[in-house]
Order: C-alpha cells, then sequence, then structure tokens
C-alpha cells in the first residue's frame, strides 16, 4: 500500500471514530429532526451566496454526519447527493435524513474518486468547514469539483483559512506560526483521542486516534481552481471560525467565535464562489 492511501485508511478509521462521538455529543441533528424549516448555522450563513436552489440538482462533499445536507435538501432542490469517506458517517447520516424527512443519496467515496462513484452533472457542489485540510493534493480536488458541474454550475466552499491552521495548538504565549502554511505531501500526522467538539461522557472510547491533515495556502487553492476550468466569482476572508480551538484566546458571538482581542488580526475562514463556464 503506498502512502497516500495509508494515510487516507487512517483517516477514514479516525472519522468512524469521530462520527460516535459527534452524535453523542448532538451535534445540533435533535434540533434539525424536530424543526423542519430548521437550517444549519453554517449553511444559513451562505444562503445568498447558494442563491436560488429551487428544482436544482446539488453534491454535497465531505458531508459527515449530512446535517448541512439536510438543509440543503430543504432550500427546494430536485436531487442532492452527499459524498463521504467514513461509512459510519453515513450510516448516521442516512438515519438522521429518514427521520427529518429529507431525500438524500449519500455515497461513500474518497473524494478524489467521487466523479467515478456519483451519476449525473450537478448544478452546484458545496463543501464547508473542516474540509481540504483532510486532502493531499488541491490540484486534484479541484479537478473532482469541475468535473461533477454541468456548465453554468456554481461551486461554494466555505473552509477554515490556511493561516488558521498555521497557528500552533500551544497558544499560552500567543498565537505563533509552528505549521506550515503551503502544501506539503509529507502530512502533519495527530494522535489525539478527541475531535473539535467537547467530548461528552457518553461518548464511546476512540479507538482510531492516529489522523492526517494537509494544509493548503489561498493561492494554492485558487490556482487550483481556475486551473480547473473554474471562472472565481467572489473570494472573501472572516476573522470568524465555526469552532472554538483556543477557548483561552476566543470568544463566542451568537453560532460563531472570534478572537477575543484584535481579531481582525487574522482571518479564521474564507469563502469562494466559482462556476464552470456555460
Ligand atoms: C470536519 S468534517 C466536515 C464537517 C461538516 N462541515 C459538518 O460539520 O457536518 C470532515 C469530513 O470529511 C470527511 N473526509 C475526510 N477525508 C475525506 C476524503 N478523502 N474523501 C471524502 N471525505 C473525507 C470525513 O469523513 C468527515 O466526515
Amino acid at each position: 500500500m503506498d502512502d497516500r492511501t495509508a494515510w487516507i485508511q487512517d483517516n477514514r478509521a479516525n472519522w468512524d471514530d469521530r462520527a460516535a462521538l459527534h452524535e453523542a455529543a448532538g451535534y445540533g441533528v435533535e434540533e434539525l429532526v424536530a424543526d423542519s424549516s430548521r437550517i444549519t448555522a453554517e449553511v444559513a450563513q451562505d444562503r445568498e451566496r447558494l442563491g436560488d436552489l429551487t428544482g436544482k440538482d446539488i453534491i454535497h462533499l465531505q458531508c459527515h454526519l449530512g446535517t448541512d445536507t439536510v438543509s440543503l435538501s430543504r432550500l427546494g432542490p430536485r436531487r442532492v447527493v452527499g459524498v463521504d469517506l467514513s461509512p459510519a458517517s453515513l450510516g448516521r447520516a442516512r438515519t438522521i435524513a429518514e427521520r427529518a424527512g429529507a431525500e438524500i443519496e449519500y455515497v461513500e467515496s474518497d473524494v478524489h474518486a467521487a466523479r467515478e462513484a456519483v451519476a449525473g452533472d450537478f448544478d452546484l457542489v458545496y463543501t464547508s468547514i473542516g474540509v481540504l485540510c483532510w486532502l493531499p493534493d488541491v490540484a486534484a480536488w479541484a479537478r473532482v469539483v469541475a468535473s461533477l458541474l454541468r456548465p453554468g454550475g456554481r461551486f461554494l466552499i466555505r473552509d477554515d483559512h490556511p493561516m488558521f491552521m498555521a497557528i500552533g495548538e500551544d497558544v499560552s504565549s500567543g498565537l505563533r506560526l509552528e505549521q506550515p502554511y503551503f502544501e506539503r505531501e509529507q502530512p502533519l500526522t495527530w494522535d489525539e483521542a478527541g475531535s473539535y467538539v467537547p467530548t461528552p461522557d457518553t461518548a464511546p472510547m476512540m479507538a482510531h486516534t492516529v489522523n492526517h491533515q494537509w494544509n493548503h495556502g489561498l493561492g494554492e487553492i485558487v490556482s487550483a481552481l481556475l486551473a480547473a476550468g473554474l471562472v472565481l466569482d467572489s473570494f472573501e476572508e472572516s476573522p470568524y471560525s465555526a469552532w472554538c480551538p483556543w477557548p483561552e484566546l476566543m470568544v463566542r458571538e451568537g453560532d460563531r467565535y472570534r478572537l477575543r482581542e484584535d481579531p481582525d488580526r487574522i482571518a479564521l475562514q474564507y469563502v469562494i464562489t466559482a462556476h464552470r463556464p456555460a
């Protein structure tokens, strides 16, 4: 087995364990099931950027438990597909969709193989929050995104900013750049028994704690999308994050987090919209 296959295999096992942990943590699932008009905060903030989805065919890459996928399905599309590497995430996503009354096709696939795994073309490819850091090759990913779009189809990514990802774990002496900003062949390998949500007492112990991650610079991401033939429509950066890796330095504002002091020092997220020329 080559290194890349082994890394992805480790990540699949790690995400299967995280799926159980996230389910135990709640992950906003009950709220989504209880209220058929509810959509997640992640999708809500991009309502305008997503445009009118009535009658559209949409695909959500790296959909995890499918909370954002269910939300997208509530915006009127004709077909909704969710793709993820982790079978345990998708098993839960299917149950959640059924409980929420949402019709969604879930497909298990490495995102790099999504074009072969899914039939048909799409009006929208959507992916968000904590996605590119799991992928070794941003150029290959961008080619997959472009191949899934029909002419005129649109793409939206909202993700953690690569500067945010370049800050080290230990912020006791401030924000320090300790991890690579640019894409490297070798991943950063972590061994950690938790995830980005607090671990509830009811959560099963994680057995597969090793995971591998890659950073990708903004120039690399934009260049990859352009090289894949997409046209850039908008590119925004934001001082807000969907999660809180540094509780001692961050405050919550609504559903988001920002630095407590001088939040304008660093971007924590970016959003890109693009389209495939007609
Ligand atoms: C942070 S989650 C995305 C979360 C999503 N924003 C949410 O909160 O529902 C990352 C997802 O990427 C998936 N993933 C990781 N590597 C992948 C790959 N190579 N191909 C497809 N999915 C992958 C994981 O299984 C996980 O479900």
